[in-house]
């Protein structure tokens, strides 16, 4: 009986361990910048979904603060950093 109900009690945490962790971006350095200025015009769906190299981050980067991303100057080296750190693309793995 006692350990039925902890392997339900068990996958309720895990099931909303999973749904907080889709929309969490994960930490480091510039995070928080991203979360911010990033969510505003869309979700971060487009971001967490990409595998981009830095120089195609920093394009895309170009590309929001046109469309009036509120981004600093000396920002963008940071968020550039954090995107192609965790959501970049393996170079060695292109053929
Ligand atoms: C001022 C509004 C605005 C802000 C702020 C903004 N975006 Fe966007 N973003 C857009 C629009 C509009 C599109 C869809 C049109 C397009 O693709 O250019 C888009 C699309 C995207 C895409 C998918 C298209 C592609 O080229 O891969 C990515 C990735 C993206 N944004 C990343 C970011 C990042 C990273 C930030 C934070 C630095 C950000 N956006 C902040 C307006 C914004």
């Amino acid at each position: 009986m006692i350990p039925r109900l902890l392997i339900a009690l068990n996958l309720c945490l895990v099931a909303a361990g999973i749904g907080h962790a889709q929309d969490a971006l994960p930490d480091g350095e510039g995070r928080d910048t991203v979360e911010y200025v990033c969510s505003q015009c869309h979700d971060l769906l487009p971001i967490t979904s990409a595998r981009k190299t830095p120089d195609q981050w920093r394009y895309v980067i170009t590309t929001m603060i046109n469309q009036g991303a509120p981004l600093e100057e000396y920002e963008i080296d940071t968020v550039v950093r954090y995107l192609a750190e965790h959501f970049g693309q393996e170079e060695t793995a292109t053929p």
